[in-house]
């Protein structure tokens, strides 16, 4: 029987060893605090936005919402991260994404601070996690390696598969498990023989976007499966890009959805929170 990874409790861990560290800090004069953007009122955007204000709230960091009307313009939305990067009081700042269709996501993402780049998706973040430089890490591939590592299983010359490459999961994922050492293969939807590919793999990760795409036919006996896919089905039900059912009993260990991935991603913001006030901290002399 494969072992379930249990990305809730150790995203509970985690939000626990921040609430540590902010606590820590706040002893020695340093308030964490997390500005939080919304454009629009998207119906998912305003989950995960209450999602990571409910954690903020828990790990003891200060969360600073900004809902701006759909028809906000750029320029606008521009100058309030500008003047958010100039508040010595905010350490981080995350824009929700989508942003409407008139707004250049990368040109604000771009704009923000890389020392305030709680979300990791800013072009030197992702450099720097290229090339082995510090820098925040994208919350999503972070939390990925913690359930990994955290679950007991050791990521080096390891067999690795990415199927999917966007630039916030896939990308970076792999990134991530060629600096744990592992041998790592990135799929997509050019791939050829998609299921002998996947078949290698000792650790797979799936961010395809595609529900319950991943069935016992592409897994070899004994992997470990990350899902990073999250759908609702014809049901209302949640699921995943890997059809768990027909997967775990062939496996080592899986992540399920809901319950795997998903809560990661908020912890590891609150982690980049946290070390954003630390470095922040460091280099203006106050610790
Ligand atoms: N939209 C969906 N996921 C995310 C995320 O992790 N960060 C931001 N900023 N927007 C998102």
């Amino acid at each position: 029987m494969a072992l379930r990874i249990d990305g809730k409790a150790i995203s509970q861990i985690i939000k626990d060893e921040v609430k540590e560290e902010v606590a820590e800090l706040k002893k020695r004069g340093v308030d964490v605090c997390l500005a939080v953007i919304q454009v629009g009122d998207d119906p998912a955007s305003s989950v995960y936005v209450g999602n990571k204000k409910k954690a903020c709230e828990y790990t003891g960091i200060r969360s600073e919402a900004y809902n701006l009307p759909e028809s906000v313009s750029e320029e606008e939305l521009l100058a309030l991260v500008d003047r958010l990067n100039n508040d010595s009081a905010v350490n981080g700042i995350l824009v929700q994404l989508p942003l409407p269709a008139h707004i250049s996501e990368s040109r604000v993402i771009e704009a923000i601070s890389p020392e305030k780049d709680a979300d990791g998706f800013h072009i030197q973040s992702a450099g720097a996690l290229m090339t082995g430089e510090r820098g925040f890490l994208p919350c999503t591939p972070a939390g990925i390696i913690e359930l990994i590592k955290r679950s007991g299983t050791s990521i080096e010359g390891k067999e690795c598969v990415v199927v999917g490459r966007s630039n916030i999961v896939g990308k970076p994922a792999a990134m991530l498990l060629l600096r744990e050492n592992g041998t790592v293969t990135i799929c997509h939807s050019k791939t050829k023989n998609l299921r002998e590919v996947t078949k290698r793999a000792d650790i797979l990760v799936v961010a395809v976007g595609k529900p319950k795409l991943i069935d016992a036919s592409y897994v070899k006996e004994g992997a470990v499966v990350i899902d990073v896919g999250i759908h609702r089905n014809s049901e209302n039900k949640l699921c995943g890009d890997v059809d768990f059912d027909s997967v775990s009993p062939i496996v080592s260990a899986i992540t399920p959805v809901p319950g795997g991935v998903g809560p990661m991603t908020v912890a590891m913001l609150m982690k980049n929170c946290a070390e954003a006030a630390r470095l922040g901290a460091e280099k203006t002399g106050k610790l």
